[in-house]
């Protein structure tokens, strides 16, 4: 099968088109024909190894020492179960679905095998193989922190980073989940931002949020410009600051606020939950949750994709066609 394979860190030019083995299910997993893949931010921070300051050991002790341990990047896809090993009664051949790989990776590919029970769900109807490839990776980051965060209905959320692939999966959560929404973007996004349910907009290029004098019951940081430090204050009592993207020295402040504030802090890894594509699916099914798609390439122009990914500019989501069909 055709695969997207890197064999060392650096820039898109790292990725190649090459012929691969093509997987065989083992008898706990099906095997997907891959319709459509994404390019997230985890793809670049994977392929370059740009992280969060602190984290560069990290990165490099998970996903290989001095080259790629997975050398097939993509943690999202969607598309047709094409075999099933003997014990798989969840699925059958011809079954619509969608599945994140998450941290193993994998989805630059033709085919992928996965564990029935592991994160794939039955393809919302309702939703193209390009939306449904893009529920997972801001679905189920915004998912995981509204949850550690304890998110309740009537609460005042703000969003920094509303334009985002997790920003815009927050937004129309957190709306979902009845909290009141204020989405920060710059100009060029505010009604892609207003149009996912955002109450309240402020464009980051003219208004500084932590100085504005409003307060919120949660802030979810997704661009790194909000640590506890700036946004302690825009915090009520209570408040939880959500640092999506966070450096080590966030991760380490964690103990330390809970101790010393009525306020806290959550950071770190979103968890992998297999239960989360689920009622994603659901929300995608009821109209409460669509994944919003920025730009389409196609598998052999995935370098261009990661090039425009690498900008930090990207609305939403970018889906890379896998079959043209
Ligand atoms: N903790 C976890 O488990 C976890 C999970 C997923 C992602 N992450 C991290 O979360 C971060 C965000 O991920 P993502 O996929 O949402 O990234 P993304 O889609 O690449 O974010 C791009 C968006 O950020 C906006 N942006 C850039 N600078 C901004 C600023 N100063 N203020 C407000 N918005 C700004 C851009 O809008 P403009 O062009 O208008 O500025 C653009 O729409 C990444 O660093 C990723 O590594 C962490």
């Amino acid at each position: 099968m055709k695969a997207i394979v890197y064999e060392r860190y650096g820039p898109p030019d790292v990725l190649q088109l090459k012929e691969v083995e093509k997987p065989t299910p083992k008898d706990n997993e099906v095997l997907i024909k891959i319709h459509a893949t994404t390019v997230t931010s985890g793809d670049w921070r994977a392929r370059s190894l740009n992280v969060p300051p602190g984290f560069g050991l990290m990165s490099r002790l998970f996903f290989g020492v001095s080259r790629p341990r997975q050398p097939i990047l993509g943690t999202e896809l969607a598309g047709e179960i094409e075999a099933v090993g003997k014990d798989v009664s969840k699925f059958k051949v011809g079954d619509q679905v969608f599945a994140f790989s998450g941290a193993a990776m994998g989805c630059y590919a033709e085919y992928k095998c996965m564990p029935e029970d592991g994160p794939v769900a039955p393809k919302p109807p309702n939703l193209t193989y390009e939306e449904a490839a893009a529920l997972s990776f801001g679905g189920t980051t915004a998912l995981n922190f509204f949850r550690r965060g304890k998110l309740q209905s009537g609460e005042k959320v703000l969003i920094n980073g509303a334009s985002g692939g997790v920003g815009t999966a927050a937004v129309q959560l957190a709306r979902h989940f009845g909290a009141e929404a204020t989405g920060v973007c710059s100009g060029a996004n505010v009604e892609l931002v207003r149009s996912l349910g955002a109450a309240h907009i402020i464009d980051y290029t003219k208004e500084d949020f932590t100085r504005n004098g409003e307060t919120y019951d949660i802030i979810v940081d997704t661009v790194g410009s909000a640590p506890f430090s700036r946004s302690e204050q825009s915090l009520k009592d209570g408040g939880r600051l959500l640092l999506v993207l966070g450096g080590l020295s966030g991760l380490l402040l964690v103990p330390w606020v809970a101790m010393t504030s009525s306020k806290k802090v959550i950071a770190g890894p979103a968890a992998e939950r297999a239960e989360d594509l689920r009622i994603l699916a659901e929300l995608a099914k009821a109209g409460e949750f669509r994944p919003v798609i920025d730009r389409r390439y196609p598998f052999e122009q995935i370098v261009e994709a990661h090039r425009y990914v690498d900008t930090g500019r990207k609305r939403g989501n970018v889906v890379v066609t896998v079959m043209n069909r």
